[in-house]
């Protein structure tokens, strides 16, 4: 299948003063999109062709596991991303509470997690199996779900995500990425987690409920030939 660059769910200038026109257009418009091309251009001819996204992570490895898991990071990091104010759903709400003790808890931890990671890479809220909150990190295109765990958000920290806006200073960075959250959008990725067993189990929904009709007008909404 030829993999698709996603159509932002924003403007370019809907996340001033936080994340400015040009960092967006640089990182999705030409880092984002050269994961994509790079991968079409990789799987043509292999055994990779016809799989979808997921699976040509979970069965890849080098050039091709690489290119294939920075399209998933970056998907759910830009559809992470508020269009307008939102804040946890109660059910995610409690999950924070119960877990870290506070939204300002999970806040600390998360980013002096994102902070203090040397190098390029990830920092991400995922489901674990025991269907508990974890925030784990992965240094350049790696990407929890080869570990079985369920992603609902994520923050790059390669430098290209802020370079533009804050030069070397990471935690400035990550302090507005926060003010950034689609709750709204966290919040959903739990409930199909809840729902489905596995928000990767989307590409299979096909059984007709409002849930699944859902999603898949979202995919198509935000999905754009490249
Ligand atoms: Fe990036």
């Amino acid at each position: 299948m030829k993999h698709e660059l996603i159509k932002l769910p924003y403007s370019y200038d809907a996340l001033v003063p936080f994340m400015s026109r040009e960092t967006l257009e640089y990182h999705h418009d030409k880092h984002h999109q050269t994961y994509v091309n790079k991968l079409n251009e990789l799987v043509v001819g292999t055994k990779y062709e016809k799989m979808h996204l997921e699976d040509v992570i979970l069965h890849s490895d080098g050039a091709i596991f690489n290119n294939a898991a920075q399209i998933y990071n970056h998907d759910l990091f830009f559809k992470g991303l508020k269009k307008q104010f939102s804040q946890p759903s109660s059910k995610l709400n409690n999950l924070i509470i119960d877990t870290f003790g506070s939204i300002d808890a999970l806040k600390k931890e998360f980013i002096s997690k994102a902070t203090t990671h040397f190098g390029s890479g990830w920092v991400w809220l995922v489901i674990d199996e025991n269907k508990a909150l974890k925030i784990v990190s992965t240094s350049n295109a790696l990407t929890p779900l080869t570990e079985g765990l369920k992603p609902l958000m994520v923050v790059d920290v390669w430098e290209h995500a802020y370079y533009i806006d804050y030069r070397n200073v990471r935690a400035e960075y990550l302090e507005n990425w926060w003010k950034l959250i689609d709750w709204d959008f966290v919040s959903s990725r739990l409930s199909i987690i809840n729902e489905l067993g596995d928000p990767n189990s989307i590409k299979d929904c096909n059984d007709n409920s409002d849930l699944c009709n859902y999603v898949e007008s979202l995919i198509e909404e935000e999905r754009v030939t490249s």
